[in-house]
């Protein structure tokens, strides 16, 4: 099985297409809000340490043990440690693989609604986020238009996943990656040329500590878990197809900083934009689909704008929805023997179905409610708030406990002596963050999720 197993044609093939499945709404859509919310620079320093202390360690490992088992997640735990209790957390990976891509389709589906809207010039007669928040109301509140959507995005996602690790995941990031990094340079040099980009920037780069408490640490700190695509195997499924010729931890430093870099940049696009206009910073997830296309409407070329930034966030959850396929594709196709095709065609038109009651929760099902939450927002929690941050800590045991020392400094030098033989406290930092930092911070994350602290 393993020699005809599938691989990247290239180092730079495995750097953009994780950059592409770390690089999602979470980026575009979700950082810019919540920076917003958490009062901007402060909460962005608290989310750089994060991304720093635990995102990074915990990307090397996540990587490294898919590249040293050349497995999905189940087979690489069932391989390195062969237990109930470490396949169980593979598959619990794979599950929320199933999950987050049940929802994150009905947003990526809203971005190409949105992308289609623009053309159709629905966007170009706002006075204000609340004319804004209408359509978007609307839109949403149709069954049609959500499903249709849903569908459409999720056909894009399972025709790239159909052709293969080099051929259809590998290409397709060589051609969108570019194109969403050159979109959002364009959006920020026309952000920061706005009269008035000043505040925006100012809100981005001055800290008022004041805001940061112990509820906004915990929301970076989980931040920085879905946006580097950890916790649930994407990454060591990407890292399974990497040859043992490149380096792990250069590979995990490049993620990190793309993925870091294009939400700030975001940031900057997105609050110059918001403070020329205005409008408020913290208006929360309708950020982007409510407060934006007011600020689209007021400019001049607003609506290429609004053409672009839609694009931008449809081309970014594009690529890392194929990531969440490629996990549970990866595990029936190592697994079970099932070919690709089949795979892709029977889980994600499962994938798919599930995300239905999800694109529902925003007009038929929306007063279906538990606890106050719809249908979407349970899965979104379930497997965002407490699969990710679960599926993060075991990994970080795993490396730091679990598996001996001596084969985990064999397996990540490999590709990398150079690197360990400069830097030789990097070893004891690397440990020290997996074994006892990692461990207890995300303790706190996930018993907070789960309202016990
Ligand atoms: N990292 C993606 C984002 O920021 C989301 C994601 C999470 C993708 C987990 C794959 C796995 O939008």
């Amino acid at each position: 099985m393993i020699q005809n197993r599938e691989r990247w044609g290239s180092k730079l093939g495995f750097i953009l297409a994780a950059a592409g499945s770390a690089v999602g709404l979470g980026n575009i859509w979700k950082f810019p809000y919540i920076a917003g919310e958490n009062g901007g620079a402060a909460f962005v320093f608290v989310y750089l340490i994060c991304i720093g202390i635990i995102g990074f360690p915990v990307l090397i490992s996540e990587i490294l043990i898919g590249r040293t088992t050349q497995k999905n997640p189940v087979g690489a735990f069932a391989m390195l440690a062969n237990s109930k209790l470490w396949r169980s957390v593979g598959f619990l990976g794979v599950i929320a693989g199933f999950m987050i891509l049940s929802f994150y389709s009905v947003i990526g589906g809203w971005t190409i609604g949105y992308v289609i809207e623009t053309l159709r010039g629905s966007l170009s007669d706002f006075h204000n986020p609340a004319e804004a928040g209408i359509l978007f109301n609307q839109l949403s509140g149709s069954v049609l238009w959500t499903i249709s959507y849903h569908t459409i995005f999720f056909g894009f996602t399972m025709f790239i996943v159909m052709r293969g690790v080099q051929g259809g995941i590998e290409r397709s990031s060589k051609i969108m990656m570019p194109i969403l990094l050159s979109i959002l340079i364009i959006l920020m040099i026309r952000g920061i040329t706005l009269e008035g980009a000043s505040k925006g920037l100012a809100f981005l780069w001055v800290p008022d500590w004041s805001k940061i408490n112990g509820q906004s640490i915990l929301i970076a700190l989980g931040h920085a878990f879905f946006t580097l695509s950890l916790g649930m195997g994407a990454m060591l499924t990407y890292g399974s197809y990497m040859s043992k010729k490149d380096s792990v931890v250069n590979a995990a430093a490049q993620v990190v900083f793309l993925d870091t870099l294009i939400a700030l940049m975001a940031g900057v696009a997105i609050f110059t934009a918001v403070f020329a206009s205005g409008l408020d910073p913290a208006a929360g997830p309708g950020l982007i689909f409510k407060t934006l296309p007011a600020v689209f409407a007021s400019m001049t070329g607003g609506t290429f704008f609004a053409l672009l930034f839609f694009l931008l966030l449809a081309i970014a959850a594009l690529t890392s929805a194929i990531s969440l396929l490629e996990v549970v594709v990866a595990y029936f196709v190592d697994e079970k023997e099932w070919t690709r095709k089949q795979a892709v065609l029977i889980f994600g038109g499962s994938i798919y179905l599930l995300g239905i009651p999800s694109a529902l929760s925003f007009n038929l099902m929306s007063d279906l409610t538990l606890y106050g939450k719809t249908f979407f927002d349970i899965v979104d929690f379930i497997a965002s708030n407490v699969l990710l941050p679960f599926g993060g800590l075991m990994i970080a045991i795993f490396v730091g406990w679990v598996w001996s020392r001596t084969e985990v400094m064999n397996a990540v030098k490999e590709g990398a002596e150079s690197l360990f033989e400069s830097y030789p406290w990097f070893e004891g930092l690397w440990f020290i963050f997996l074994k006892f930092i990692a461990p207890v911070l995300i303790t706190v994350v996930l018993l907070n999720s789960l309202g016990i602290v």
